[in-house]
């Protein structure tokens, strides 16, 4: 996969970038990342890629000329169809499900947007999806367009190892993971569930089951809304509930 990313900040990228999965993604070639510095496509004097904003107000935006020239030299020779995302507070949400359909495009262009914006006519020209990472604002789409990658390159198959497939993981099925254990079995007084020690491998996973539907009631019980569950996930659920009234009703008394 190719991911081309267009900043005015390429620097940043250095080090998440090459660290850790996402450089084992580099170096066995499944991904091919691009960093591009939109200055290099500034034809003034100063290389300047920014102009103060009609109509007034704060901020500088960034030059429609600049912008669009950096989009259309990256996309000469990109599959017809190739998705430009424009990294913005404004976008659509980010989630895992945006990351799997990216997984599977050949090739994806990020182009981040910085000052107080990008000039509308960038976006009705060559962009064609905008992505936000969450309800929050940050100074430039640089950490967001580092998290949406992350995200998508761990789903191209091959990049996560025996580690964990990513399939078997938090938001994979819609639910939260139950708890983690590694040794000891006792640690300052706190014990591992005697399940996980017993080897009963069908009984884990029940157990594994429960304890992240239990997660996901009490911390993301939104998720819930999306998730599909067997009658006796459902039954789980009901039981969480009686459980929560009972604990009501006993802190009412005491
Ligand atoms: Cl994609 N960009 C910026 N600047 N701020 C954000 C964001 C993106 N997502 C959340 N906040």
């Amino acid at each position: 996969m190719q991911i081309d990313i267009l900043t005015l900040f390429p620097g940043m990228f250095e080090g998440p970038m090459t660290e850790s999965m996402m450089w084992k993604a580099r170096d066995q070639g499944t991904l091919d990342l691009r960093l591009h510095d939109i200055r290099d496509y500034s034809q003034t004097r100063y290389r300047s890629v920014d102009d103060m904003p009609y109509g007034g107000g704060g901020g500088m935006l960034m030059k429609p000329e600049v912008v669009v020239r950096a989009v259309e030299s990256v996309l000469e020779g990109a599959p017809e169809g190739a998705p430009v995302i424009l990294m913005t507070p404004q976008g659509r949400l980010f989630s895992h499900e945006i990351a799997v359909s990216l997984a599977q495009k050949p090739q994806i262009v990020i182009l981040c947007g910085h000052y107080e914006g990008i000039d509308e006519r960038v976006t009705d020209l060559v962009v064609t999806d905008e992505i936000s990472i969450g309800d929050y604002v940050l100074t430039g789409g640089e950490l967001a367009a580092m998290v949406m990658v992350d995200a998508v390159v761990r789903q191209i198959p091959g990049v996560l190892g025996a580690e964990g497939g990513a399939e078997r993981e938090s938001h994979a099925d819609g639910l939260l993971e139950a708890p983690h254990y590694t040794r000891p079995p006792e640690f300052r007084g706190l014990v591992v569930p005697p399940v996980l020690l017993e080897g009963n491998h069908q009984a884990i996973e029940r157990w594994r089951r429960t304890e992240g539907l239990r997660r996901t009631w009490h911390r993301r019980p939104d998720l819930l809304m999306k998730a599909t569950l067997s009658e006796a996930e459902q039954y789980l659920l009901a039981q969480f509930a009686d459980e929560d009234a009972h604990r009501m009703a006993e802190d009412r008394q005491s």
